[in-house]
């Protein structure tokens, strides 16, 4: 008979589940775990940001549409097809901060005060796409399946929480008022 301990733990696991599902299920994407990797789709240079849900999704993100100290997420598009490219493994977490406040080497990969990385948790995989704001989350990303804080400032450094590794990173660039990809993704994407 299952204590009841295990079926709290159950019950808990199940609602991460749903919540997960229900952000995938509100981007349009498929999970699919029969692909093989090199069958994912990759962000590479030059690749536009567009919204990745929401009124505007799909469309090119704007650098003056977003506030400071806000993170969105999106997904790289190929300028020339016009192709948006819906993959957890492309989906970007993308944070516009004052740019002082951003230390050397993540400063050499942002763009007017925008970073993004990989919003997928290196812990279990859950999609992030929020800024903390209260104590000592404020400014900080934080996966709310377990609680990762990574802090956007200096590459996305693990700050508390059962993740091992920072975020992978995504050099950025500004074209005009668009967000453009410099590169791909530095370091994995993902969950071990
Ligand atoms: S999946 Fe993000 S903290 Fe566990």
């Amino acid at each position: 008979m299952k204590k009841p301990r295990d079926t709290a733990k159950a019950v808990l696991l199940g609602r991460r589940e749903a919540l997960r599902a229900a952000f995938w299920g509100g981007t349009g994407i498929l999970l699919g775990r029969g692909l093989s990797q090199s069958s994912l789709p990759s962000v590479v240079a030059g690749d536009l940001l567009v919204y990745a849900g929401g009124e505007k999704a799909d469309q090119p993100i704007l650098a003056d549409q977003v506030g400071l100290n806000k993170a969105l997420n999106a997904f790289p598009m190929d300028p020339n097809t016009q192709t948006v490219k819906k993959d957890p493994k492309t989906l970007i977490v993308l944070v516009r901060l004052e740019p002082k406040m951003l230390d050397k080497n993540t400063a050499k990969f942002a763009a007017g005060g925008f970073v993004a990385y990989s919003a997928i948790c290196t812990h279990q995989g859950c999609p992030i796409s929020q800024l903390g704001e209260v104590g000592s989350r404020k400014g900080k990303l934080v996966c709310t399946c377990h609680g990762a804080v990574y802090d956007p400032t200096a590459g996305a450094k693990v700050l508390g929480g059962q993740a091992k590794r920072p975020l992978a990173l995504l050099p950025l660039k500004l074209q005009g008022q668009n967000l453009v990809a410099a590169g791909g993704f530095i370091g994995k994407v993902g969950a071990d």
